[in-house]
């Protein structure tokens, strides 16, 4: 594996100094390949997907005011200016300027939206002022998710409704010819994040935040084939990417397994299935 390939979308190690997330041991870096290169995992069927499940929770209605927290390249914002129309608006923020770079581009035109470049824990928006907001895959790599929810609960007004939306990534489970490695991969791939399996305790994170109302969706992503539009294939590569120099795992090991679970696609023997989270709770009135 070339180097330019091993530095895609997630670093190796953690490069803090360059790293936007105030705070954050967070092992991932969204500079301005990573962003890309997450752009175009997020075009895939799969995201478009999990896209739909999310804006069906949040239930956006034209005239509201809508805040993606944690928005990335703007997949979400992009989508949610069509549910609340001219008359409403959306503000994005994002700790990574790469992320809000491809969001503005993929929302040029619209004079109703707006980007911010903060920490999900230090929003730079007025109490009260949304009646809904999103977080998408991010809590899960924000150390004190206490804090990030009570401003989520701060900036939305009495009776706001809030989706937060996590994998679990314990409910990873794939075939694998090779048992044992395939487990170090999954141990190794754990690090990529500060917490693998979120979901398991946000409902009472919630709670304690100021929500109330609070529900979830479990929503499996399973697939047979090694189709790059569905979520298990194209995280394949990324996984053997990141975990390539962790927990004793060489480049070879890594590219193996990634080579591994294409032939198993080859022959009709993939499987690889991961349950996610939809969270959705609202600000008393
Ligand atoms: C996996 S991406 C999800 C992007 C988007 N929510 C989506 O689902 O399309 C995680 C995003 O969270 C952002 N992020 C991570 N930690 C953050 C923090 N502490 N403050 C602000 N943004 C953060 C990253 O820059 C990245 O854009």
């Amino acid at each position: 594996m070339s180097h330019d390939a091993k530095r895609q979308f997630y670093q190796h190690r953690p490069r803090r100094a360059k790293d936007l997330v105030s705070g954050s041991m967070s092992r991932l870096e969204f500079d301005d390949e990573a962003a890309q290169r997450l752009e175009g995992l997020y075009r895939i069927r799969d995201a478009a997907r999990r896209r739909a499940i999310v804006r069906e929770a949040l239930g956006a209605s034209p005239g509201e005011r809508i805040l993606d927290v944690g928005c990335g390249p703007g997949f979400y914002c992009a989508e949610l200016l069509e549910d609340v129309g001219p008359s409403g608006a959306v503000v994005g923020v994002d700790g990574s300027a790469a992320m809000l770079g491809l969001a503005a581009a993929r929302c040029a035109g619209h004079d109703n939206v707006e980007f911010h470049e903060a920490d999900v824990a230090s929003l730079p928006v007025e109490d009260a002022a949304f009646d809904a907001a999103l977080t998408v895959q991010v809590q899960e790599y924000i150390p004190d998710v206490a804090a990030a929810l009570t401003e989520l609960a701060r900036v939305l007004r009495p009776g706001g409704r809030a989706v937060v939306f996590d994998v679990d990534w314990a409910t990873l489970s794939l075939h694998s010819d090779e048992p044992a490695i395939t487990e170090r991969i999954l141990e190794a791939w754990d690090e990529h994040l500060v917490h693998p399996s979120l979901p398991r305790t946000l409902a009472p994170k919630l709670r304690t935040a100021g929500f109330e109302d609070v529900h979830v969706g479990a929503h499996p992503f399973v697939t047979l084939e090694f189709d790059p539009e569905t979520y298990g294939a194209a995280n394949v590569p990324f996984i053997g990417e990141f975990v390539a120099g962790r927990q004793g795992l060489t480049e070879e090991d890594a590219r193996a397994w990634v080579a591994g679970q294409r032939a198993l696609g080859e022959r009709g023997e993939f499987y690889f299935a991961v349950t996610q989270f939809c969270f959705t709770a609202r600000k008393p009135r």
